[in-house]
């Protein structure tokens, strides 16, 4: 039963313009919060979402506007100011101390007792009558390293709640969480916004904003675009506002027949991480050509090692690799890559691109010492140059010129650099770890249609993705990574995000 008086303006945002060093984040941007009410902050990366957060939260000053709360003028210069007038957030990257029970770090900074003496008993109870009030069960000693992402979201929100937020702003909230474990968190949205807490949730999921939220701002290049009643727009509407143009929503895959040998067989396959534990524990896969057989999992459960032993950047304990027949479990990451086997690899920065290199040479990177990129000793650096405006063109990568460094690009269009050398070089098999990881919608469009096409070339794809909407959006059949072993198959169209999900987590409830 809702407490709420509907219409009453808990918090304004009047006018807020933020100006870093070399970009102006929020420009003129004003929101209004009503008492009980759920809204969403919807915008691509980089179009100043968590700035605009982070100013309304007393961590950064604004250039220029206002902040109303409860009919008030109020300017923040910490969080702390923050919180004493009853706001609460939760950051993309929790700010929990690992070795601290549950009860220790919600306490932390407001401890209650009296001369110096924390009443910990007291605290406990307290956390403990919270967490049953919004059902968000956690156990009030556990250990915060012990816990699940999920769980420890839930202490960061617990820890709002004990400081008496009646504002609470969850950024990115469902980023780190498995479809169970998002469920959950909009049954306690709910159960907040019922009990008369305002909430302001940042996403770029257009799902999410449709799900949970009364009304949504649209921010793009740190301007807001609108304001939308959610239950009046669709999601179309909202990604083209989002995104500035027309955007394809659906990713259009063609049902198509595989048959033949596989391309890439993995046979039992042990790995072991950096403390001596199986990361991959006898790890069976393969892959056929044309098809695109996606990992899905839980960040944690072999997916680095996986990608690593494939490309020959790791000790194979034991098992095998096969390649078109052949064991390569012994070959070099670069005779590998002679073998036309290529990779979109999940971190970017260190091992896709040299940042401070340009443009051209990280097209060649890699290759740069091959034909027809030398002329003896000599690199051919014309050819290089051409090559290169050429992939820009045809990967359609926004720069002024081929010869800046990398690193001026957005993560987007350093992405298609990646793309376009990996998918140019005539790959049979392609590894594609995160290809969208941080990415806008317009850039994850085109780079899901080129992985496409690669499959439509008939050459075979494994996909490591944490987002499920990936995997399932681009597979033709999905196994399921948890603990260092494939622990299930599916096919797409005959399962949902769910059931996949559910053996993401062992096929364990929470
Ligand atoms: N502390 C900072 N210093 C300088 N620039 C920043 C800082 N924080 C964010 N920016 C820039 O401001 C813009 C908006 O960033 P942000 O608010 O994080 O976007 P979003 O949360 O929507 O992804 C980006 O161009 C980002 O690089
Ligand atoms: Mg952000």
């Amino acid at each position: 039963m809702s407490t709420v008086k509907e219409d009453r303006i808990v918090l304004e945002m009047q006018h807020i313009s933020k100006q870093f060093p070399n970009v102006l984040a929020n420009e003129d941007v004003s929101i209004q919060l009503k008492e009980g009410e759920i809204i969403s902050l919807l915008g691509e990366n980089g179009a100043g979402k968590s700035t605009l957060m982070n100013v309304l939260y007393g961590l950064y000053r604004p250039s220029a506007g206002k902040i109303i709360l409860n009919d008030e003028e109020v300017e923040f210069s910490s969080p702390k100011d923050a919180i004493e007038k009853g706001l609460g957030m939760v950051h993309q990257h929790f700010m929990l101390v690992d070795n601290l029970s549950v009860t220790e770090n919600i306490i932390l900074g407001s401890e209650p007792g009296k001369a110096g003496i924390i009443d910990y008993k007291s605290a406990r109870k307290e956390v403990a009558e919270l967490s049953e009030k919004y059902h968000l069960e956690v156990e009030p000693d556990a250990i915060i390293e012990s816990l699940s992402v999920g769980l420890q979201q839930r202490v960061e929100i617990l820890k709002a709640l004990y400081r008496k937020a009646r504002i609470l702003i969850l950024d990115e909230p469902t980023a780190v969480l498995t479809p169970h474990e998002v469920d959950q968190l909009f049954l306690v949205i709910k159960k907040l916004r019922d009990s008369g807490v305002s909430m302001i949730i940042i996403t770029h999921k257009l799902e999410e904003v449709k799900a949970i939220s009364d009304r949504v701002y649209i921010l793009r290049r740190g301007k807001c675009e609108g304001l939308r009643n959610t239950k009046d727009v669709t999601k179309e509407d909202l990604a083209n506002l989002m995104v500035g143009r027309e955007v394809v929503l659906t990713v259009h895959k063609e049902k198509k027949e595989v048959t033949g040998d596989s391309i890439f067989n993995l046979e039992n396959v042990i790995v072991k991480n950096e403390k001596g534990i199986n990361a991959l524990d006898g790890l069976s896969l393969n892959v056929r050509p044309g098809e695109i057989v996606g990992i899905a999992g839980v960040d944690g459960n072999g997916q680095t090692e996986l990608a690593e032993v494939l490309m020959g950047l790791c000790k194979l304990e034991s098992g095998r690799i096969y390649y078109k027949g052949e064991d390569i479990s012994e070959l070099t990451t670069k005779q590998r890559r002679n073998k036309s086997i290529s990779n979109v690899p999940a971190d970017r920065h260190r091992f896709g691109l040299i940042l401070p290199m340009t443009i051209s040479e990280n097209m060649v990177l890699g290759f740069h010492d091959e034909k027809p990129y030398v002329h003896g000793i000599n690199l051919a650096l014309d050819v290089i140059h051409n090559y290169s405006e050429k992939m820009v063109k045809d990967f359609d990568i926004r720069t002024p010129g081929v010869d800046i460094p990398a690193g001026n690009l957005s993560g987007g269009n350093q992405q298609k650099v990646i793309l376009a050398r990996e998918f140019s070089r005539n790959p049979d098999f392609l590894l594609v770890a995160q290809p969208t990881r941080g990415l806008d919608v317009g850039a994850i469009e085109y780079i899901h249609s080129q992985i496409l096409k690669m499959r439509d070339r008939n050459v075979g794809i494994l996909l490591i993705s944490l987002e499920l909407e990936e995997i399932f959006s681009l597979s033709d059949r999905i196994l399921v990574l948890y603990e260092g072993k494939i622990v299930k198959e599916f096919v797409p169209e005959e399962t949902t995000d769910k059931e996949v999900g559910f053996y993401m987590t062992g096929g364990k409830k929470e």
